[in-house]
């Protein structure tokens, strides 16, 4: 081993900043070097000092997971949330270390699905990164008064999110059944259970409540289409916004009955929100 590696360790087991639970992208960072290394280390005694350190840090993650499970349980989940939230403008399809603090905090299983072929023209199940959650939140002004339904809603990251940032209320519409299981399976463990969860085809969902409506492309061509005119139906009766993200962003931008004071209205790397009232 040269002598990086061996430097990193000894950094790593000497200075401490590491083992505070709080230091989560520090830690995040350090160890993905740490396990970087490990494919190039052949001696065993070094081999077994990372593995070590990552068991610590696997450790010290689970006590950050864990308190702030218990936040949110306590419905102080933003507030303590909140070290994390400084997303800036953000833009891309790349996780990062935010993805990887709440897939630990709402510990959703992930199921294989039924059928891991979407039937056509509709998307495999991909979540939207958790930073364009936050700037979604945060731009659309989410609050109680408001009612998130997210139309293909996978394992839930989204509802659940928006419901402990905003408290808004949120419906998450899946078709595929193992999803909405651990969807609500994980609402329940972090004591929400009134994320709801439906197990339906987003074309003959409830769209009659929400005034919010989230899309990141669960679905294209007719499929879109069809749910795109039952959301322009309820347009007629009431204020309501769409928000998306990715190609399908497209197509709300098109849409004569919907608008958007954002500068690029098919941008598709990041959260582009449109607003309809009934004329
Ligand atoms: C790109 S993922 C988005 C997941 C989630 N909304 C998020 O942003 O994290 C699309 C999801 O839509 C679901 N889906 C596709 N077609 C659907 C349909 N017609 N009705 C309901 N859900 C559908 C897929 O199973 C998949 O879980």
């Amino acid at each position: 081993m040269t002598d990086v590696p061996c430097a990193f360790l000894a950094l790593l087991e000497t200075d401490a900043t590491w083992r505070d639970p709080a230091a989560f992208r520090w830690r995040a960072d350090a160890a993905d070097r740490l396990d970087l290394l490990l494919l190039a280390m052949d001696s065993a005694a070094e081999r077994a000092r990372a593995e070590c350190l990552l068991d610590a840090m696997a450790a010290a993650d689970e006590v950050l997971f864990a308190e702030l499970r218990e936040a949110i349980r306590a419905g102080r989940g933003k507030a303590a949330l909140a070290p994390w939230l400084d997303v800036g403008e953000p833009t891309g399809a790349h996780y990062d270390a935010l993805d990887a603090l709440l897939a630990g905090v709402f510990a959703i299983e992930e199921p294989v699905p039924d059928n891991p072929r979407p039937p056509a023209d509709m998307v495999f199940y991909q979540p939207t990164p958790m930073r364009h959650i936050v700037d979604a939140v945060r731009r659309a002004a989410l609050s109680p008064a408001d009612h998130v339904l997210d139309l293909g809603a996978g394992l839930g990251h989204v509802s659940l999110l928006a419901r402990v940032l905003s408290g808004a209320t949120v419906t998450g519409v899946e078709r595929e059944p193992a999803y909405v299981a651990s969807a609500r399976h994980a609402a329940t463990a972090l004591g929400m259970p009134e994320a709801v969860f439906t197990c339906a085809d987003a074309r003959e969902a409830d769209v009659t409540q929400a005034n919010i409506f989230y899309l990141f492309t669960p679905f294209i061509g007719p499929v879109l289409r069809d749910v795109t005119a039952r959301i322009e139906a309820e347009a007629r009766k009431r204020p309501l916004r769409v928000v998306a993200l990715g190609p399908c962003t497209r197509t709300f931008a098109r849409q004569p009955w919907l608008k958007t004071t954002d500068a690029n209205p098919e941008a598709n790397d990041r959260i582009v929100i449109f607003t309809a009232n009934p004329v």
